[in-house]
């Protein structure tokens, strides 16, 4: 929630506003938010009697009777949105429908919207918070590891536009965030996955004790769903919990002086460099957390080429992706995608690289700026090989998308993929094609090195 105050000064030829936002979130860790013994939520809708709970069709199926337990057992009267979940439904008709749905609720001032569900449920429904009267109240009970430890962490929301990945959006901070871990009992293992390679970011290059109980419980914490299926033993959930509370806290110190990612240099942009163009480049995307491993693992083993991870290091970063199944490698991860990824973030990097990478023994970063395409080459060929010598490839386990993550069988995608191959490659073979520069074969050239 946020307070905006301003005073006006008379100029020689007009006026001047001057003002602050003073911004208030919270988070709180409840385990069982639903449990109807725990008053969080109650305490909270009991002055409405009533609460619009918006949530997504996998989640709703999970935990609705749940959510209807509670707030009849509180008296609250619950009116659940049921949106579609998966990338392809984050949309602006999504957003729109949940308007629709505030308007046909009746939101009046100040009350808040209930969203329970994942990054991209939060996402959506923060969005139609963020535009509705401008300005509506919400509170986030985020449901996957992503939520959790990265998603609820930040004030975004917003939605797709065309192909473009959150194209649209808000700064709008809930009024607080309830963080229940159990949820998380019932994720299915490749959606830890995502959220541990987004641990691994924060942890390598912000928090190396977190970093090394990553490499001491890797697999064991993605298959206990983070310490919370019963038969984990105490000393990993009591691990489990340190890494996220110290993961969100990592989050919140390194993003608070910069909500509004007005500084670029921004430690949490590991893997976020070449990912987003390699997300996307399958005919199946690439599931986030692979696609960011595999420019983090790149990345390593260019730090360590130049000095500034040991080896030792560089193989701990690799042998536990391997461990754990995030892919470190991928076909179309070419010098030509690396040229492409490159020349996008420097166009939302200020013209700099700013690639953050690990250094020391973990735990700190440093940030380049001076990479030229000839030492990506040279990095990319011996990383391939490195892959090849050690680690069977570095391709990771269900790396691609599945119908949860896209809001559609992925393999209507492969069969509309076999249609445009055929649109592009008939045109060319009578001769008279044009195809898309992106993929051709490029000559290495230098990025210009800035200095920083
Ligand atoms: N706002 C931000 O700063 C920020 C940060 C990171 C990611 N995101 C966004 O978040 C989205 C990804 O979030 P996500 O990984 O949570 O994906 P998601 O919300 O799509 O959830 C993944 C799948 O898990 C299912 N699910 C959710 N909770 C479950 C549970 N407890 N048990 C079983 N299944 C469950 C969902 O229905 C879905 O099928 C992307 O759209 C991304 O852009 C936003
Ligand atoms: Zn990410």
């Amino acid at each position: 929630m946020s307070e905006l105050t301003a005073t006006v000064h008379s100029t020689t030829n007009g006026f001047k506003v001057t003002g602050n936002e003073e911004i208030n979130y919270a988070f709180q860790f409840v385990d069982n938010i639903f449990d109807p013994a725990h008053t969080n939520l109650a305490e909270i809708y009991k002055k409405w009697t009533r609460v619009l709970l918006v949530t997504d069709s996998n989640v709703n199926e999970l935990y609705s009777a749940k959510w209807n337990a509670y707030f009849a057992h509180h008296d609250i009267k619950v009116t659940t949105f049921v949106m579609n979940g998966g990338e392809k439904n984050k949309t602006m008709t999504t957003m729109l429908s949940i308007v629709d749905a505030m308007n046909a609720f009746g939101i009046i001032r100040k009350e808040p919207v209930l969203v329970v569900g994942g990054g991209l449920c939060t996402d959506v429904t923060g969005y139609a918070c963020a535009s509705y009267r401008r300005t509506t109240n919400f509170i986030r009970v985020p449901t996957t590891l992503i939520g959790l430890i990265d998603a609820a962490v930040s004030i975004k929301v917003g939605i797709n536009h065309g192909a473009l990945k959150n194209r649209l959006g808000a700064y709008h901070a809930p009024l607080i965030t309830f963080l229940d871990f159990n949820m998380l009992k019932t994720l299915p293992e490749g959606q830890v996955r995502n959220g541990f390679a987004e641990l691994m970011k924060i942890t390598s290059c912000a928090d190396k004790y977190s970093w090394d109980l990553l490499v001491k419980h890797g697999p064991a914490l993605i298959k206990s769903r983070f310490g919370r299926l019963e038969e984990s033993d105490a000393e990993l959930k009591k691990a489990a919990d340190e890494i996220t509370y110290r993961g969100i806290k990592v989050m919140l110190d390194l993003e608070s002086p910069n909500l509004h990612e007005i500084r670029l240099d921004r430690v949490i942009a590991f893997g976020h460099s070449l990912s987003p163009t390699l997300e996307l480049a399958p005919t199946i995307p690439l599931r986030h957390g692979h696609a960011i491993n595999v420019d983090m693992a790149f990345f390593v083993t260019l730090a360590c080429s130049r000095g500034i991870l040991s080896v030792e290091r560089r193989d701990e970063y690799h042998a536990l992706s391997y461990a754990v199944g995030l892919s470190m490698d991928h076909e179309l991860f070419t010098p030509e995608l690396i040229q492409e990824g490159t020349e996008a973030i420097l166009k939302t990097r200020d013209g700099k690289q700013r690639f953050a990478v690990p250094t020391k023994a973990y735990g700190e970063c440093v940030f380049l700026n001076d990479v030229s395409y000839d030492e990506f080459n040279t990095v990319l060929g011996a990383h391939k090989k490195l892959m090849h010598e050690k680690y069977g490839g570095g391709a990771g386990k269900e790396a691609y998308v599945d119908y949860g993550d896209l809001g559609m069988d992925p393999a209507l995608l492969l069969q509309q993929g076999v249609q445009k191959v055929k649109d592009i490659v008939s045109p060319l073979i009578n001769g008279k094609g044009h195809h898309s520069p992106s993929r051709t074969k490029q000559t290495s050239r230098l990025v210009e090195p800035i200095q920083a």
